[in-house]
């Protein structure tokens, strides 16, 4: 599925993010930048242990902490056919604090598009950021993630084309409502 915006396109498919062919993948990290499952585990597992020496480059704070959550760091992507990997840490999903993490989650697919620009990629593929170990309502992470990507690509140049690329086909149906649905808000 695929929607035209002012500046670029915005497709969603079914598949693994590491077989994507976009100049960037972007990766559903943690704050210690140290690999882990889902997304992440499959990423490092790709690229190859390069990337893991990339990451540890960034200085960690008092608590191991190399990027914090809303935050992207870029490296190169060692083994991927991308340009790079862009390591974007959504929050982790609490009731409590949902205001938080709408803007959080939001916050790190504008950041994220922003480096990939920064980085000279036009092409750029997401996961669906928070969505698993991190517990983010999927209705609600789709319609943030596919509300920033169009407003993004409706009001920036830069970027062609934005790749969200789905695990499991509950999860595409829930993003092509979003995409379907979505309005720009002017
Ligand atoms: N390609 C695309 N999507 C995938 C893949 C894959 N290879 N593997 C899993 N997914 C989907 C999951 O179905 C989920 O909907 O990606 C979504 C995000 O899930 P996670 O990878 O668990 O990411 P997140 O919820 O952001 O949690 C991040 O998990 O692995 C750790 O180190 C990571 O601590 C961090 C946390």
């Amino acid at each position: 599925m695929k929607r035209n915006l002012r500046h670029g396109v915005v497709e969603l498919v079914l598949g693994n993010i590491v077989d994507q062919d976009t100049d960037a993948i972007v990766n559903a990290a943690n704050t210690k930048l140290a690999g882990g499952g889902g997304v992440d585990g499959a990423i490092h597992r790709a690229a190859g242990p390069t990337l893991k020496e990339l990451c540890l480059q960034f200085p960690a704070d008092d608590h191991g902490r190399r990027c914090r959550t809303g935050n992207v760091k870029t490296t190169p992507a060692g083994n991927l056919s991308a340009k790079v990997v862009i390591h974007a840490v959504g929050p982790f999903y609490n009731e409590r604090y949902a205001d938080r993490a709408h803007t959080q989650l939001r916050q790190v697919h504008e950041l994220a598009l922003k480096a990939a620009i920064e980085h000279e990629c036009r092409s750029v593929a997401f996961p669906a950021i928070s969505t698993g170990a991190y517990r983010f309502p999927i209705a609600d992470a789709a319609q943030i993630a596919i509300d920033a990507v169009c407003t993004f690509l409706d009001k920036t140049k830069g970027i062609s084309l934005v790749r969200f690329v789905l695990y499991k086909p509950s999860q595409f149906d829930v993003f092509a409502k979003s995409l379907d649905d979505w309005k720009p808000k002017h």
